[in-house]
């Protein structure tokens, strides 16, 4: 790999601060696929890593030393520099809570109730200004860290506008966007106002590589060029012609990094929880989901699937436990905040239903604990992921690496990782309560080998393309 300086641009960051008794700062390594997939490339190279300061405690550490050089526990990056950026929180609440969560995500998860949202008024246009505003802020800093010739991997909706605000002042940048989400067909994005969604389109293809997590985001992506911008799009080599250059759109379909996961899930916390859980649970079948409460994860429909699975089927009374780890998520925006209100009431209307005094077949937890999550996938006979629409859904790559004795999988086939798993998972229809109830019902009565064989299949489909190959293969994209 050639070793010019890589940056890299998100809007959360690989660490985040908290602030001890003593006033002193601490800091605390992020999870995710980004963060494993810089470990190799990080190790060699001078990286400068620029997010935004997202608490009270980071902004203190922005203050302080606005560019760190952190060993990050448990990875070698090498001495990795961070940069964290302390946008104004008026602008950063409006670019963040309102544009990129409250409307981005909602337009390429295809998550409105369209009669009264979205509505794109004056308001809105002011929230835009400051869209433009933190991207600009993110631009800058790169700006001033990067050598000539630097590689920048500028990550997710965040930050759609920042390769086209890089290439206007720095054409010896070679850069990449990469995005976690599914990208919205036409149909849809076309909700967009016409000049904020050209100004997204322009502002991506201001990148030298754009990487997209499925062919079918990818595709969906190219279609809007072709539509809004009336470009010439090359289908055979998946290349777009914007601006007098040649942009290319890969598909790097981030896998499950499981050699770190199985140490982790070795450790003795783990284990624990393992213990706990099963003393709670007994013998009985588990069916496990793991979830940041998103809208987009589907999970009141998945815990109503569970309920008509126990409604139809009375002889699965007292047998299956449904343990549903569903953890806070976006609390700023108020559709998040009736969501986890709806979630919580349906599992009391179940356990209400069904439940007994030796018996709770709804075991619903809402604050995060990694190690239970990990204790839960090495345990779990049927793993139940059914987003509406999901870029990827890394746990359904990360449960099965995990699995002690096989599980089954029920997948929705609007996740990216369908792609991959599509073979050897239970495929849904997420809208469909019924067909995830019946599904359910097959995964908790396969035969133990059958679990098993499909099982291995899974992981080998899951870990193809462990998080550091992934990194570099977009790296790789950019000579
Ligand atoms: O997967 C898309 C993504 O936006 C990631 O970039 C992000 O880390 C994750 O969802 C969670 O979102 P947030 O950082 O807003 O909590």
């Amino acid at each position: 790999m050639d070793k010019a300086q890589i940056l890299v641009a998100s809007n959360r960051g690989p660490v985040s601060f908290s602030i001890n008794e003593d006033g002193s700062l601490d800091y605390r390594r992020g999870g995710g696929g980004l963060v494993s997939g810089l470990s190799s490339a990080a190790a060699t190279t001078d990286t400068l890593w620029v997010c935004a300061a997202l608490s009270d405690a980071d902004r203190t550490a922005a203050a302080n030393a606005p560019e760190a050089r952190l060993d990050l526990a448990g990875f070698d990056l090498g001495g990795m520099r961070v940069r964290m950026l302390d946008i104004p929180p008026e602008t950063f609440g409006n670019a963040y809570t309102r544009v990129a969560n409250s409307t981005l995500w909602f337009v390429h998860h295809m998550l409105y109730d369209t009669p009264n949202k979205p509505r794109f008024d004056s308001a809105f246009r002011a929230e835009w200004e400051d869209f433009r505003a933190y991207n600009a802020a993110f631009a800058e800093a790169l700006l001033t860290g990067s050598a000539d010739n630097a590689r920048v991997a500028v990550q997710d909706y965040h930050l759609a506008l920042v390769p086209r605000m890089l290439r206007g002042r720095r054409p010896d940048l070679r850069i990449a966007h990469f995005s976690h989400t599914p990208w919205a067909p036409p149909e849809y994005f076309r909700m967009l106002p016409a000049e904020i969604g050209r100004e997204l389109l322009e502002g991506m293809l201001g990148a030298d590589h754009l990487g997209f997590l499925s062919r079918r985001w990818a595709d969906a992506f190219l279609r809007c060029c072709e539509v809004f911008l009336r470009v010439d799009v090359d289908w055979a080599r998946r290349t777009v012609e914007f601006g007098g250059r040649v942009i290319d759109v890969g598909v790097h379909a981030l896998g499950a990094d499981a050699e770190s996961l199985r140490s982790r899930a070795g450790a003795a916390d783990v284990d624990e929880w393992r213990t706990a859980l099963r003393e709670r649970v007994g013998d009985r079948k588990l069916i496990v989901r793991v979830d940041r409460t998103e809208l987009s994860k589907n999970i009141v429909r998945g815990l109503e699937a569970f309920r008509e699975l126990l409604r139809e089927h009375p002889e699965w009374h007292g047998r299956v436990t449904h343990l549903a780890f569903a953890y806070p998520s976006r609390g700023d925006v108020p559709e998040y905040r009736e969501y986890t209100e709806q979630v919580q009431r349906v599992a009391k209307e179940i356990n209400q239903e069904f439940g007994t005094s030796s018996w709770t077949p709804l075991v619903l937890e809402v604050n995060d604990d990694f190690p239970r999550s990990l204790a839960a996938y090495r345990m779990a006979d049927v793993l139940l992921i059914n987003p509406i629409r999901d870029g990827m859904n890394l746990v359904a790559k990360e449960a099965p690496a995990l699995s002690d004795d096989g599980c089954a999988l029920v997948l929705s086939s609007e996740a990216g990782a369908a792609d991959e798993l599509g073979a050897d998972a239970l495929l849904v229809n997420p809208y469909d309560v019924s067909e995830t109830a019946r599904a359910l019902r097959t995964a908790l009565e396969m035969d133990d080998d059958e679990r098993r064989a499909r099982c291995e299949r899974l992981v080998e489909s899951a870990t193809a393309l462990p998080p550091r190959r992934w990194f570099e293969d977009q790296l790789r994209a950019l000579k």
